[in-house]
């Protein structure tokens, strides 16, 4: 009987491999451990609970206004006595947080082969996003087994000379989870009435500080410019982000600032609104599936497939770039309709059962 252990911290992470953990518990051959670092904690848990696990281990080391020397410090101190009992036979990690990139180091120097779920994402510019990219790299460079979610992602990792034998292109594992909370049937006092609605959302640390700003004034105009127009913004859970948001956003009665969702109405909203403004990565992946149109706040992004697919827009935090690629997107018929045609370059939800049956034949 081998013993993987996954090992995740935060939301995003954790939204991609609950479903994962879930596949490889089914599997007899296999034992599975569950350990998460705490790198995030109303917003893990939020996940964590809606996917019925309870993790194994909790190393639970996340700090108000963390830097990410805390975040590593701690990590490292509190896993080492965890891998040494435990003996895991593999560690999966996932793409580019600072829990993947540490928990996943840990293991290199236990001697713990790495699998990587979310191989091969790249930007290639270290600053941007700010520090996934390295993180994702620096992953990719101990892992053992590179589990990639596109073509593109592989070629990333053959161009970088990583062993053809262990990159497997498997999907996406959040397409997996989207098929379990998108409902057909889905009511929630805010997405009542027939107006125009946006869905925000804004965390990246690169963007905090002017370029946040800026966006969120480009929000403010839109909203002298139409009328009804309403918007949804789940606010993160770091402090700083919340600071700005209120600040600019203040009482303003048809913004909505609310508390972060938990992934099956997040998930249902997503669905539901006309656009999506965000920096994030993981909504990324999943709006070209649900056929949403996204204006993505940043300058980079290791999601090109998205962009080829039509659904994602690069558009940055300039003010006036955010504000008239809103308003064209709003109120110009045909772009709205070019941009919302659901395709699936992330794969067919069954990522999950790809890489539970390529470490089973591997043990
Ligand atoms: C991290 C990831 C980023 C990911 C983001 C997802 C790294 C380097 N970055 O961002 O890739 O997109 O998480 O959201 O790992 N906080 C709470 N409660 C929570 C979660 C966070 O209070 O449930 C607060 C903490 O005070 C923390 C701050 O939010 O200091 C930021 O969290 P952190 O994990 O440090 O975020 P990032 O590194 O910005
Ligand atoms: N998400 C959520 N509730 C929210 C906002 C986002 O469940 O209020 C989900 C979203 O569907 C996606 C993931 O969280 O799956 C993205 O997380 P985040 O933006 O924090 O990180 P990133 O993807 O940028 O790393």
């Amino acid at each position: 009987m081998k013993k993987i252990m996954l090992i995740f911290g935060t939301r995003p992470e954790a939204i991609k491999m609950c479903p994962l953990v879930l596949e490889l518990k089914t599997r007899k051959n296999m034992k599975t451990r569950l350990l998460v670092t705490g790198q995030h904690r109303e917003m893990l848990w939020q996940v964590l609970d809606a996917f019925s696990l309870v993790p194994d281990y909790n190393l639970d080391i996340m700090q108000d206004k963390q830097s990410l020397f805390d975040v590593g410090i701690r990590i490292l101190t509190k896993i080492k006595p965890i891998l040494e009992a435990e003996k895991p036979d593999l560690i999966l990690v996932h793409g580019d947080t600072s829990t993947s990139f540490y928990a996943g180091l840990a293991a290199f120097y236990c001697g713990i082969p790495v699998g990587h779920v979310e191989a091969g994402l790249r930007t290639y510019n270290p600053y941007s996003p700010y520090p996934e990219e390295f993180n994702r790299q620096a992953i990719g460079s101990f892992a053992e087994f590179h589990f990639a979610p596109t073509d593109e992602a592989k070629s990333n990792l053959l161009q970088e000379k990583k062993n053809p034998d262990r990159i497997f292109v498997t999907g996406n594992t959040v397409i997996d989870a989207l098929k379990t909370t998108v409902k057909k049937e889905y009511h929630h006092p805010l997405l009542e009435g027939d107006m125009p609605r946006i869905l925000v959302t804004m965390h990246r640390r690169e963007n905090i500080g002017k370029p946040m700003e800026n966006a969120f004034r480009a929000v403010l105009k839109l909203m002298d410019r139409i009328d009804q127009l309403q918007i949804i913004y789940p606010i993160h859970k770091n402090p700083v982000v919340r600071e700005i948001a209120q600040r600019i956003f203040k009482n303003h009665p048809r913004i909505h600032l609310i508390e972060p969702l938990d992934v099956l109405n997040f998930h249902n909203f997503m669905a539901r609104v006309d656009l999506i403004l965000t920096d994030s990565g993981g909504i990324q992946e999943e709006a070209p599936s649900l056929g949403k149109p996204v204006l993505v706040l940043r300058d980079t992004t290791e999601r090109p497939e998205g962009i080829a697919a039509g659904t994602l827009k690069l558009v940055g935090t300039d003010e006036k770039n955010v504000y008239e690629e809103s308003l064209h997107l709003l109120t110009d018929k045909d772009a709205y309709e070019t941009m919302s045609k659901a395709v699936n370059p992330y794969g067919d939800g069954f990522a999950c059962k790809r890489i539970a049956d390529l470490l089973e034949k591997y043990f």
